[in-house]
């Protein structure tokens, strides 16, 4: 059992992953190059049938492009849960649409399509959901609510790589995909993201925005450095170097995916007999989640001492972390633009203010699952004597 600190999440970087990189240097194209498109090949065989992958820059241009091209935009209104990153709602605010906030399922933390149903109105044009802490939303119930209400989907997958609803992938549900590879994610290109649809004139259109609104690639033009203008554009492109780590780590998911599910189990069984806590977990049946981390929920005498607790557990040798700090209506940029949303979100605050995020990642060491569990059986006995 190592005795060094565990960190909450680590990137897990191989030599085969630097290898991949200097070989990329070592070369001459270093940004939309074929590692960009390898990537997006490998992305969409990882995902499964039907996928079209567009390199970008982070899951935060996915989700702004997915706006852009699907026409959403002022006026329009866009159903977001209230406990998610920024970004899900940033996006939204970007294309001059008015997020609506819907809370959260407390056994999963996801939005359910009762919620949705709630929430949506004649000018909802978009419905998001985010796959939280990586628990697959019900995606055929909450398609088939926007679907009646005339409107897309935009699948927030930032958490949820790995995670299938009846076996198929988060993020060909809707009619986009937003995927992160953020480093403490479950692969990382160091930053980047993905933008994945079944729509073939979708993706092409996802591409040309990424690039500038330019009409054709350097492969497609008939004289170098010549092209025009089609649409207005934006430079979200990946480059050659993240685009490579990023193949590098596609190939091993699944032992990611097999360790970081090991990880949860250990720790979920150590953590089986204590009062007052609950664990998010995915509804069961159709949902197979993807183990972004392992959501402490603490309730009752405990709801209160979130960062007491946290604090010894780090004081015991395992880092935390909190998904989300605020739901997002509370978050100053959101409160002053739509007024203080009150009591009206009272699982995404709970969610916010009494769980701590903690490290099932390919990072841990053998023995180290064991500690979490430990640490964490520790910090809340000692809370509760
Ligand atoms: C749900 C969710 N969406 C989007 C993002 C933003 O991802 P990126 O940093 O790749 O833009 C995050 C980052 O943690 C996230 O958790």
């Amino acid at each position: 059992m190592s005795a060094a600190p565990i960190p909450f999440a680590r990137p897990w970087v191989t030599d085969e992953d630097r290898a991949a990189v200097d070989r990329v240097l070592r070369g001459h194209i270093l940004t939309h190059g074929p590692e960009c498109t390898g990537f997006e090949d490998d992305f969409a065989a990882f995902l499964g049938p039907g996928a079209h992958c567009v390199s970008v820059s982070s899951c935060m241009a996915a989700l702004h492009l997915a706006y852009l091209c699907l026409g959403v935009g002022p006026g329009d209104e866009v159903v977001v849960p209230a406990q998610t990153h920024v970004a899900t709602a940033h996006a939204v605010e970007l294309v001059g649409a008015t997020p609506v906030f819907v809370d959260a399922d407390p056994a999963t933390g996801n939005v359910t399509a009762e919620a949705v149903a709630a929430a949506v109105g004649p000018r909802t044009r978009a419905v998001s959901v985010v796959h939280y802490l990586g628990i697959p939303c019900d995606m055929p119930g909450i398609v088939e609510v926007a679907r009646g209400a005339g409107a897309y989907v935009v699948e927030d997958c930032a958490l949820s790589i790995g995670a299938r609803w009846d076996g198929v992938h988060t993020g060909l549900f809707g009619d986009v995909g937003c995927f992160s590879f953020y480093p403490v994610k479950h692969l990382t290109s160091g930053e980047g993201g993905m933008f994945v649809c079944r729509d073939p004139d979708l993706a092409a259109r996802a591409a040309r925005v990424r690039g500038f609104g330019i009409d054709r690639t350097h492969t497609e033009r008939s004289a170098p450095g010549v092209y025009d203008v089609t649409m207005l554009g934006l430079n979200y492109r990946m480059s050659e170097l993240q685009a490579a780590l990023g193949r590098s780590q596609v190939a091993r998911a699944g032992q990611v995916l097999a360790r970081r599910a090991e990880n949860s189990s250990v720790v979920a069984n150590a953590l089986s007999d204590l009062d007052h806590v609950r664990l998010i977990d995915a509804a069961g049946g159709a949902a197979a989640q993807s183990h972004y981390c392992a959501g402490l929920v603490l309730e009752g005498p405990l709801a209160s001492r979130r960062d007491a607790v946290a604090a010894r557990i780090n004081a015991l040798g395992v880092g935390t972390s909190v998904y989300y700090p605020h739901p997002v209506p509370r978050l100053t940029w959101y409160r002053e633009r739509y007024g203080d949303a009150g009591d009206r979100f009272p699982v995404a605050t709970e969610l916010s203010d009494s769980s701590i995020s903690l490290p099932v990642g390919p990072h841990l060491e053998p023995g180290d699952a064991e500690r979490v569990g430990a640490a964490v059986c520790t910090a809340v006995r000692e809370a509760l004597a």
